[in-house]
């Protein structure tokens, strides 16, 4: 590929709208973000004909944004797993530029990108991932843990079972009537809390790579009901704890498991203080390097998407596709293998 090749990422799964140009799988000319936080608010969540709408009525600006008249090679945009409204104004946006500009266009899984996600610094690609790893995907919409041997060679260890992480930040906000989204709202209540002041569970599941959410907020939701006057820092310092040590605790399982010396954490959820240093020091006990994501890029970005793009032509040969039409959207799409 020559040098300067340049990716366009395009972005739509959830509730960012999100355009990026990324040259020569280095460096990021530019990554816009639309955030659709204001239009949720007032509904504690993502609403998703809200959503759909917004997306559409935003995108054209953003790549436009992120384009600036620059000329690509390839368009890349995330076809799965997220909302099927969005991934369909995604897909339209892409199959139009790819033939508008007769450029090949090829469909990204959005977990992946938040996994190379953790490469970049400051606007670069400088932190190349370590293998083999541990990777632990935590976001909104998903909390998987994965083997990665290599670029594009996984083997997925456990998905949750109900909710992911970051919608039990968020649902826990919501029962406490602070803003969404709500993990940040969360965290920052807990710096004034005592984390052992309530015992909620660590749902550890045994025997199993999976992880399951939805326990510790119902007992939340319990703890509330018995305790009118709740003191919300250390409701909110209590669950932070209770979530965060059952991620590290089954992300280190899995790396003395696999005797991996290196992990990886992406997605929103990484962001979490808590979470970053729980697991650092976890890590350090085993002599294992962690590789999390730039607090700047935990959340969805389209340079993680046009990241992802790259890794796949470099490592897997990867075709972007000659035809320019119906790369399928998967609402549910899993990750797997390259080549397969
Ligand atoms: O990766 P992301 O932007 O979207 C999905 O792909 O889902 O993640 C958003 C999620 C939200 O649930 C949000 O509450 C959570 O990440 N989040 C956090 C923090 N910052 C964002 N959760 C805990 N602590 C944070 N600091
Ligand atoms: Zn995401």
């Amino acid at each position: 590929m020559k040098k300067d090749f340049t990716i366009l990422g395009i972005e739509s799964t959830c509730d960012e709208t999100s355009a990026a140009l990324l040259v020569g799988g280095k460096k990021l000319l530019s990554n816009v973000v639309y955030s659709q936080i204001e239009e949720h608010k007032k509904y504690h969540g993502v609403v998703p004909e809200l959503a759909s709408r917004a997306h559409a009525a935003k995108i054209a600006a953003v790549i436009a944004q992120a384009l600036d008249g620059k000329q690509i090679d390839c368009v890349a945009f995330a076809h799965g797993p997220g909302l099927p409204g969005g991934l369909m104004v995604g897909r339209v946006a892409a199959e139009t530029l790819a033939n508008f500009t007769n450029t090949p266009i090829i469909g990204i899984n959005h977990l992946e990108g938040h996994l190379f996600a953790c490469e970049f610094e400051d606007g670069e690609v400088k932190k190349p991932l370590s293998f083999p790893l541990v990777a632990l995907i935590v976001s909104g919409g998903h909390t998987e843990l994965w083997y990665v041997k290599g670029y594009g060679d996984y083997k997925v260890l456990g998905r949750t079972r109900d909710d992911a992480a970051g919608e039990a930040f968020d649902k826990v906000a919501k029962l406490l009537g602070l803003p969404y989204p709500g993990g940040p709202q969360v965290s920052a209540q807990a710096l004034k809390g005592k984390r052992d002041a309530i015992d909620f569970p660590r749902p550890l599941l045994p025997g199993t790579w999976e992880f399951s959410f939805s326990g510790i907020k119902t007992s939340v939701s319990y703890y509330l009901k018995d305790h009118p006057n709740v003191n919300v820092p250390d409701v909110c310092a209590s669950f932070e704890q209770a979530v965060c040590e059952t991620l590290v605790k089954k992300t280190m399982l899995a790396a003395d498991k696999y005797k991996v010396k290196h992990i990886a954490v992406g997605g929103g959820v990484a962001a979490n203080t808590l979470l970053r240093e729980l697991m650092n020091q976890a890590a350090q006990k085993r002599g294992i390097t962690t590789h999390f994501v730039p607090r700047n890029m935990s959340s969805d970005n389209a340079a993680m998407i046009a990241l992802a793009a790259w890794k796949k032509l470099e490592h897997a040969g990867e075709k972007a596709s000659e035809k320019k039409w119906n790369i399928n959207i998967n609402p549910n799409l899993k990750v797997k293998n390259w080549g397969k």
